[in-house]
């Protein structure tokens, strides 16, 4: 199991002060056992979904060809295969979110998306990884088109974000009109298999008053993004190195394109 081969040796230990603005590389569980208690306002995160061990004709580890044979995330992640036994992943998963659990404030939240599917023709939902975790409200995130041609149900076409909070956590004035299905289109422009749309992390982001935003899988750098967008601080962890440097640049791009503006603005 992941949890037990993550160690870190205490040189790498650092405090939670020293992430602020930071892209960390490494096992999320691992990073977080190093952070502080209560230091986090808002977690927002997409893990990996266990895609690839898959009982069906969809997306299994071998497959090559087939239907899932153009699917983005064929490959799997750069550096994770994201084929773990079912119960595995379950338990690891559940793990991490007792720590994000463990790191958020009285006043915190976690928005925790993830994806419901058909397994040996039993819908899986994912009430193992959040059992007894205080779930507030299950938001539908409607996307468009999807991928699926199993004529023994519909075609799947939503995906959840589970709103898991501390009993201090509100939203911010007016966001509760935002309702609890939300359309976002699937963000199309991003070399990571499975990115997500900014939209949909500005609306969680400007939904609360948060100052600190974990993304303990943040990919793409998605949730750092919209932090920055927001004016809000954000602490990412990601295990490949490859999509840490993804993120990093699309920060610094993003930054350099912000303060041209602000010179142009000026001028
Ligand atoms: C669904 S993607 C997140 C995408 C992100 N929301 C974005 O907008 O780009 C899940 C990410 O988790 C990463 N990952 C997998 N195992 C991990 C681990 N043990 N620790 C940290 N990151 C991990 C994968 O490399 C992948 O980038």
């Amino acid at each position: 199991m992941i949890a037990s081969n993550e160690k870190i040796s205490a040189s790498n230990m650092k405090s939670k002060k020293e992430y602020i603005n930071e892209i960390v590389c490494g096992h999320s569980l691992t990073v977080m056992k190093t952070m502080e208690s209560d230091s986090i306002d808002l977690i927002v995160t997409s893990p990996p979904y266990n895609l690839k061990n898959s009982t069906g004709n969809g997306m299994s580890h071998n497959t090559k060809s087939g239907k899932w044979a153009g699917a983005a995330l064929q490959n799997g992640y750069s550096n994770y295969n994201d084929c773990m036994p079912h119960d595995e992943y379950s338990a690891w998963q559940h793990n991490c979110l007792l720590e994000m659990f463990r790191l958020i404030k009285d006043t915190g939240a976690i928005f925790y998306n993830h994806k419901w599917r058909v397994q040996d023709g039993m819908l899986q939902d994912r009430s193992e990884i959040v059992k007894n975790l205080p779930v507030r409200q299950i938001i539908i995130w409607r996307r468009k088109g999807g991928i699926n041609f199993n004529p023994g149900y519909f075609l799947p076409t939503y995906e959840v974000i589970y709103l898991i909070a501390k009993p201090d956590f509100k939203l911010a004035p007016k966001a509760n009109a935002f309702g609890d299905v939300w359309e976002f289109k699937q963000e199309m422009k991003n070399s990571h298999p499975a990115p997500f749309p900014v939209d949909l992390i500005n609306r969680i982001i400007k939904s609360t008053t948060a100052e600190i935003i974990l993304d303990p899988f943040i990919g793409s750098g998605t949730t750092a993004l919209a932090a920055i967008m927001n004016d809000r601080k954000y602490i990412g962890i990601e295990i490949s190195e490859e999509y840490c440097k993804m993120t990093k640049k699309r920060i610094a791009t993003f930054n350099i394109a912000e303060k041209q503006k602000s010179i142009l603005n000026v001028i």
